[in-house]
């Protein structure tokens, strides 16, 4: 199922990024510096999963426009980019503004996920999309 699939892997996300807080709090750089690369490559590659793969299928039933998909993309713009300004100020070893780029990118995914968790996979798993070919393709996704 694509929704346990995609949930499965917000989970694992969230996983990634647990300790990588853990280190910013003990004022961990190195460490934190460590742990930001993977978590990083995990999040950008679940975006390009939904951004290639799932959303353009959906999209060819429900339209592109102003819809959930397109609020979906904006907020992966937002969060990629609150992303990149936690991975500058841990390079910059600044604690306060990397815990708070941290604190800032929770809330946005926890509530981005929640969407995609309560509406947006829902829909997926009742559109005609070939369900088995698009978990194929959203597998060999590259970040
Ligand atoms: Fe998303
Ligand atoms: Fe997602």
């Amino acid at each position: 199922m694509i929704k346990d699939f995609m949930t499965q892997d917000h989970r694992d996300c969230d996983t990634l990024y647990a300790p990588l807080e853990e280190a910013l709090s003990k004022g961990d750089f190195e460490k934190a510096l460590e742990l930001f690369v993977p978590f990083k490559k995990a999040m950008l590659k679940h975006f390009a999963m939904e951004e290639k793969v799932l959303f353009p299928k959906m999209e060819e039933f429900m339209g592109g426009g102003e819809g959930p998909i397109h609020v979906m993309k904006m907020e992966h713009a937002q969060i990629r980019s609150i992303i990149d300004q936690l991975g500058e100020a841990i390079e910059a070893k600044n604690r306060d503004k990397a815990l708070g780029f941290g604190e800032t990118f929770m809330i946005m995914t926890q509530q981005h996920n929640m969407k995609e968790e309560q509406i947006l996979y829902n829909m997926a798993e009742q559109l005609p999309i070939d369900k088995e070919k698009t978990l194929e393709e959203m597998q060999k996704v590259q970040g």
